[in-house]
């Protein structure tokens, strides 16, 4: 199935209410709709007589080697989209290869996340994304419970010092999961009474001193996700970020930001150098992973389309997606004459409508 028929199984299976939550963004959803949108102004311009039959899309990331530069952006409540929820997709990405990062707001505590994605592969590569919490003793037993979990790296979400204001949930009055759904990693939480469950935190307070905190706290590399300011990228390392993702969050936070494939260049420009840089926001394609990756992300990440694939058929779904967009991604290599992802480079970037 292709990711439109996918999507479309999606829309058809979800209370619409859920599948709102999902398609949903910001204010009028310019942002959702330009990250997607972005991608038609960049074309490749490939290379010809320097390509070979069999092709290496391995990428090395922080407490991962895997097979393809695709990364399961963090997603909240699957559980609402699939009875197996977050393991089903933990299981379809250890299976194919690539990162899973779980979140905070996920339906499945990341023990159980991680144990799924040991079924598909002993080895998996789950990180775990978390929003600094203003009490440190609360980000400190988040971070200790995703070491225990298994989890190879954290993701530190930065874009997020309010709540985004949904335009569609408040329009449908979704602001609380149903009975007997949670955010399980936030249960048993120092200051919860035992069994309950704490707020995902969220504050306009938190500084870089923090994020640092949360650096020297851990052995584990940790990444920043919701960059867009290259200033904010260089801070980002000197606060000893092990990797930048470039993000605005799939439009669901400020809704005049510029597209996230747009802020791409200037983040890398700043520092990958030093750290790998990924981007987020608007990937359908496998030629908008060739695209990113020959802007210099290192990676990409993929968010609705995966839980398209695991509301309109659970595991098998998701790897559908997964599979779809590794197979479109390693077919434009070839096309463009690569061996390797390093093979694509800026000067195979065109902007539409400009000559070069
Ligand atoms: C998200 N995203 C997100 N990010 C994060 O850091 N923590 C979270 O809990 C969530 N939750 C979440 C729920 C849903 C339903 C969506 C669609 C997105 C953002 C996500 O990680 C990623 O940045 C975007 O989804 C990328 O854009 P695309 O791939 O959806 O266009």
């Amino acid at each position: 199935m292709t990711l439109r028929a996918l999507h479309d199984a999606a829309r058809r299976t979800l209370d619409p209410v859920h599948f709102d939550y999902l398609a949903g963004g910001t204010g009028e959803e310019r942002v959702l709709a330009d990250n997607e949108r972005a991608f038609d102004r960049y074309l490749l311009l490939p290379r010809v007589l320097c390509g070979s039959e069999t092709r290496d899309t391995a990428v090395d990331l922080p407490g991962a080697r895997r097979t393809a530069p695709v990364v399961v952006a963090p997603t909240a409540f699957h559980r609402l989209m699939h009875p197996d929820g977050e393991r089903a997709a933990a299981r379809a990405a250890a299976a194919e290869g690539v990162v899973l990062v779980t979140g905070t707001a996920a339906t499945t505590a990341v023990d159980g996340v991680v144990e799924a994605a040991r079924e598909a592969d002993p080895d998996p590569a789950v990180w775990f994304q978390l929003y600094l919490h203003p009490r440190q003793e609360v980000t400190e037993a988040l971070v200790r419970r995703a070491e225990t979990a298994g989890c190879t790296a954290l993701v530190v979400t930065v874009d997020s010092p309010v709540f985004g204001r949904h335009t569609r949930d408040l329009r449908n009055g979704f602001t609380d999961l149903p009975p007997g759904y949670a955010a399980e990693n936030m249960r048993d939480l120092p200051g919860a009474p035992p069994g309950s469950l704490i707020d995902i935190p969220m504050s306009p307070a938190l500084s870089w001193r923090d994020f640092g905190e949360t650096v020297r706290m851990t052995s584990l590399p940790v990444l920043v996700k919701g960059v867009l300011h290259p200033a904010d990228a260089r801070l980002a390392v000197e606060h000893g970020a092990a990797g930048v993702i470039v993000s605005n969050h799939g439009g669901r936070q400020c809704d005049a930001v510029p597209a996230a494939v747009d802020c791409l260049p200037a983040v890398v420009g700043a520092v990958a150098d030093r750290v790998p840089v990924l981007l987020d926001g608007g990937v359908r394609r496998g030629s908008d992973v060739a695209v990113a990756l020959a802007l210099g992300a290192a990676a990409v990440g993929v968010g609705r389309p995966v839980v398209w694939g695991l509301a309109a058929g659970g595991e098998a779904g998701v790897r559908a997606v997964l599979g779809a967009l590794r197979d479109e991604y390693d077919h434009t290599l070839a096309l463009c004459g690569g061996r390797r992802n390093t093979d694509l480079t800026k000067d195979m970037i065109v902007r539409r409508g400009e000559t070069w």
